[in-house]
């Protein structure tokens, strides 16, 4: 129940009661309705004296940007700012038309995630001459010193928790070589920057096991570069992990035990090919992170094994409170955590994310793990989804 439904019912009471110019934030997170179009500017005009917020999304085609895109948009009108809402097809030229129209139509804040973290540069310097704040949104937007914040989760801990969940669900013990492993890597798009931080996480964690001989990778990709998926894309990490089963693994004697996937549209695809293509008899621990619908249903019916969680809901409601202070003309820091009086973990890390232009100040909301057991307690008690069957829906 605790962290959502008491935010949603804190939105209903105080929709509208601040103003987009002024006020503290809230810690609401309401679940909105979902938005076709590319270009969304529907709704609530600004009140006097209310800004307008652009908010750029990489696209539609990967479920969770839904989830962003709508939830930021409720956030910000909910506080009398007008919204444009902005998808660009996972196509790097459409992302930086659409940040120049969102220029053009003179936003005072821009929230942006980016889908190549390096071509944003010449698009964000603009935005910087016209003195629009620009937040950086669950990506780090590299080579540029037009951002201001980098808001996200720790994606370093996402990894970490995916290694961890591996070796308990395997009860490995460092020294204990008794019985050994194979696992294969399936990692993000190497243009986004998260995705080195989730691949870190999990390999640094697995690591002193893959050195001991205990965890083998019989593909023997083992570097983010090999086991990249450009654009995230299910197909090709379903082709990419289809070469790897008839490559090693069409012995009928090589089992895999494990396919690390750093999320859940590339667990997608993986999950298919071993649908398809496995010979073994085993059932591979499959990792994932999002909860995406289908994911979810996958861990329902024993296919994929877990999800990494991130409730971004509340990522939108840190980016709001972090919004209207930049509107405000603050410089916010660690304090505004507790100011916001959030009720999720958040920190504050200025070490971390270094951008090639200086260390971008972050703030990092937690990840949880998912499982078939604790699903309906973590998503669906807390208001994130409803149930529908046996399966579970997206409230957005
Ligand atoms: C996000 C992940 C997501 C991936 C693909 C990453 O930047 O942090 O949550 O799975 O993009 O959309």
């Amino acid at each position: 129940m605790k962290k959502l439904l008491a935010a949603v019912l804190a939105c209903i009471m105080a929709a509208s009661m601040v103003a987009c110019s002024g006020g503290e934030g809230g810690q609401n997170a309401a679940a909105p309705a979902g938005d076709e179009s590319t270009t969304s500017t529907e709704g609530a005009a600004p009140k006097e004296g209310g800004k307008l917020v652009g908010i750029s999304m990489p696209t539609k085609s990967l479920e969770r940007w839904n989830r962003d895109g709508s939830y930021l948009e409720k956030q910000f009108k909910d506080k009398g700012c007008e919204v444009k809402l902005t998808y660009s097809d996972n196509k790097i030229d459409q992302q930086v038309k659409d940040i120049e129209n969102l220029i053009a139509d003179k936003v005072n804040l821009l929230v942006v995630a980016a889908i190549d973290g390096e071509s944003l540069s010449n698009v964000l310097s603009n935005a910087k001459s016209a003195n629009i704040p620009v937040i950086s949104y669950d990506r780090l937007i590299m080579n540029t010193d037009a951002i201001s914040y980098y808001i996200s989760f720790d994606n370093y801990k996402v990894g970490q928790l995916q290694g961890q969940f591996v070796i308990d669900q395997l009860g490995l013990k460092q020294g204990d070589k008794s019985k050994t492993y194979n696992i294969e890597f399936t990692a993000g798009d190497p243009a986004d920057n998260n995705a080195t931080f989730f691949f870190n996480g999990a390999m640094d964690t697995l690591k002193p096991y893959i050195d001991e001989g205990i965890l083998k990778i019989p593909s023997g990709q083992t570097t983010f570069q090999q086991a990249g998926t450009a654009a995230w894309d299910t197909k090709k990490a379903m082709d990419r992990m289809q070469n790897i089963l008839a490559s090693y693994y069409s012995d009928g004697k090589t089992q895999l035990d494990v396919a690390l996937c750093s999320n859940d549209s590339t667990a997608l695809g993986v999950t298919q090919a071993i649908g398809s293509d496995y010979k073994g008899t085993n059932k591979p621990i499959i990792t994932g992170q999002d909860g995406d619908e289908a994911n979810l249903a996958n861990i329902v019916d024993g296919k994929q094994s877990m999800t990494v969680y991130k409730a971004v809901a509340n990522e939108a409601v840190a980016t709001l409170d972090l919004g209207m202070a930049m509107l405000d003309g603050k410089k916010p820091d660690k304090g505004l955590i507790e100011s916001s009086g959030w009720e999720f973990d958040c920190s504050y890390d200025t070490e971390s994310y270094d951008n090639e232009k200086g260390i971008v100040p972050s703030y990092l909301l937690d990840p949880i793990i998912v499982t078939k057991e604790n699903m309906k307690k973590e998503l669906v008690d807390t208001g994130y989804y409803t149930m529908d069957g046996d399966y579970l829906k997206a409230k957005n």
